[in-house]
């Protein structure tokens, strides 16, 4: 990792390596979602995310994105609407599952469906549900607009993801400073 001053970062636009680029992306803090839609039969896709964002209030516009290579893209692209669950500090085991080959990643998850007839999944600090507004191929993944059509939330500790890593108490130690 380069400290500051930043002199050695201004090089050349060729010296931005893929190592570097990750490192640096690593260090902004997230959130971890479970991006969830029905599938084409009567099954369901999800993924672990963390590119979720807000995008407008008005009109309630989100954006995520999909790696183009992802097994659920099809799935994504062909659904209305979806589910983005924000997972809770103790729901590490769901980020896991979610973004690694399972045979059935819903097997066993509590959930109920919404209006999006997507899962909702039980024991997370908040649940959007969104109608496709627009996606966008850019790069190497997808980008997918969603508006929001419903939302819910409860105050309990987010999961975060930072570095690599989760981090399951980052905010119960009272550090967190409102923004
Ligand atoms: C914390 C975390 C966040 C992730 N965020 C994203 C993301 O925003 N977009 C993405 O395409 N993959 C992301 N991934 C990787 C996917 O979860 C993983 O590739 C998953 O297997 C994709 O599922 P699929 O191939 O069944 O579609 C993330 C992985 C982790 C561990």
């Amino acid at each position: 990792m380069t400290a500051f001053p930043m002199s050695a970062e201004r090089a050349p636009r060729n010296a931005i390596t893929e190592r570097r680029f990750r490192d640096a992306l690593a260090q902004f803090a997230t959130g971890v979602t479970i991006i969830a839609a029905r599938g084409d039969e009567e099954d369901f896709v999800g993924f672990t995310a963390a590119s979720f964002n807000s995008v407008s209030l008005d009109p309630p516009l989100i954006i995520w994105s999909l790696g183009r290579r992802s097994r659920s893209l099809a799935a994504f692209e062909r659904a209305t609407r979806y589910a983005v669950n924000v997972l809770a500090h103790d729901q590490v085991d769901l980020a896991r599952r979610f973004s690694r080959p399972h045979a059935d990643r819903f097997a066993g998850v509590r959930y109920q469906l919404g209006d999006a007839a997507a899962p909702l999944i039980e024991g997370c600090v908040a649940w959007l549900e969104c109608r496709n507004h627009s996606r966008h191929p850019v790069g190497d993944h997808m980008l997918f607009i969603g508006e929001v059509e419903t939302c819910a939330c409860r105050s309990l500790p987010p999961l975060v993801w930072h570095d690599g890593r989760y981090h399951s108490d980052a905010l119960r130690a009272g550090g967190a400073n409102r923004g």
